[in-house]
């Protein structure tokens, strides 16, 4: 298994706190039956983990691993918050923050927590004609989705792809969020699974989320997800 959404560098954001806590939550993953871990730090506002630096503490962190003999691997990424049009377009131009792929092919673009971002259509539209697909991060947990799943729909129409959370399914986020979780896989919204875990506590768990899943979509919708999120670090071929 593959986790899209992970903030297991450490020192960098509110996720791991130190080298030790991130080779802990890559064990924890490892015996959950996960091969791949792309790190999402921040990028946002508040913390902005540009490429460079991702990629410096991928390396440093792929080392530690290897040297513990933990069979994983650490690929860059980050968790890129529209935080407005102007600023998002700017630092995709510039290349600030990195993909989920080193082709660039998907963005985790999360949105803000107090309001949703009416220029959302547009962005997805201008992204999928750079040849990148964005794959929004945990709509379940925001209010103004569960209040108004309509705006999932119409980004979903616009091209983007979701992403649920595995707590959320769980019902550790709580009811509300784990309700609206399962109407996207029910509806067959939820295109991707990850953990957005941050420490040992909110710890590396997308076997919880398949779980989940399998029991209320099957067996085959969850293949489904899983090839889909495997095709996320499959390099494009030269036939395509
Ligand atoms: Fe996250």
């Amino acid at each position: 298994m593959i986790d899209i959404h992970c903030h297991i560098l450490h020192g960098i954001d509110d996720g791991a706190d130190s080298m030790a806590e991130s080779v802990a939550m890559a064990r924890i993953a490892y015996e959950d039956g996960v091969r791949d871990i792309i790190a999402t730090p921040h990028f946002n506002s508040l913390w902005r983990n540009e490429a460079g630096l991702v990629r410096r503490k991928t390396a440093e962190l792929q080392r530690k691993l290897d040297q513990a003999g933990i069979a994983v691997t650490i690929h860059p990424g980050n968790e890129v918050r529209l935080e407005n049009k102007a600023t998002f377009m700017r630092d995709t131009e510039q290349g600030a923050y990195c993909y989920l792929d080193d082709a660039g092919r998907f963005v985790l673009l999360e949105q803000r927590w107090a309001e949703y971002d009416p220029d959302t259509p547009e962005l997805v539209a201008w992204l999928l004609a750079r040849g990148t697909t964005p794959i929004v991060p945990h709509p379940e947990r925001h209010h103004f989705f569960r209040e108004r799943p309509e705006l999932v729909e119409r980004i979903v129409a616009a091209g983007a792809w979701l992403q649920v959370s595995a707590d959320s399914l769980t019902g550790r986020s709580g009811d509300d969020v784990q309700r609206f979780a399962d109407w996207l896989v029910d509806r067959d919204l939820a295109h991707t699974l990850a953990t957005d875990a941050h420490n040992v506590n909110r710890k590396p768990n997308l076997s919880e989320g398949f779980r989940r899943v399998r029991e209320r979509a099957g067996q085959e919708r969850a293949d489904q997800i899983a090839r889909r999120m495997a095709g996320i670090l499959q390099r494009p071929s030269a036939a395509d």
